[in-house]
């Protein structure tokens, strides 16, 4: 298990475990004020889409150009947006910190 800090759509900061070894999108989806993840991770729906903090952007992989191109597209894209269903969690990650994007 990994913690996973969250920031809700009204901006509120939640503490979650999120086990390593799945997509970060897998743990979001679960909670309550989380995201919907329609595409179910095939990285074509962007209802997983999140911003990383930017303390965290270079431990991250970078997108692959699919997840770019999608991501290019969105209203509410921005430095630190990436799609979580496309990111690993993993004990290295343990403290992430991520912000839910709005709706599109
Ligand atoms: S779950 Fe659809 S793009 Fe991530």
């Amino acid at each position: 298990m990994a913690l996973l800090k969250v920031i809700d759509r009204d901006g509120k900061e939640h503490d979650v475990e999120a086990r390593s070894g799945l997509k970060v999108m897998e743990t979001l989806r679960e909670l309550d004020y989380g995201i919907s993840a329609i595409c179910g991770g095939m990285c074509s729906c962007a209802t997983c889409h999140i911003y990383i903090d930017p303390a965290w952007a270079a431990k991250i992989p970078a997108p692959m150009s699919d997840e770019r191109e999608l991501l290019l597209e969105l209203a509410h894209f921005k430095e630190g947006s990436r799609l979580s269903c496309q990111i690993d969690m993993t004990d290295a990650l343990d403290g992430l910190r991520v912000t839910i994007a709005p709706d599109e």
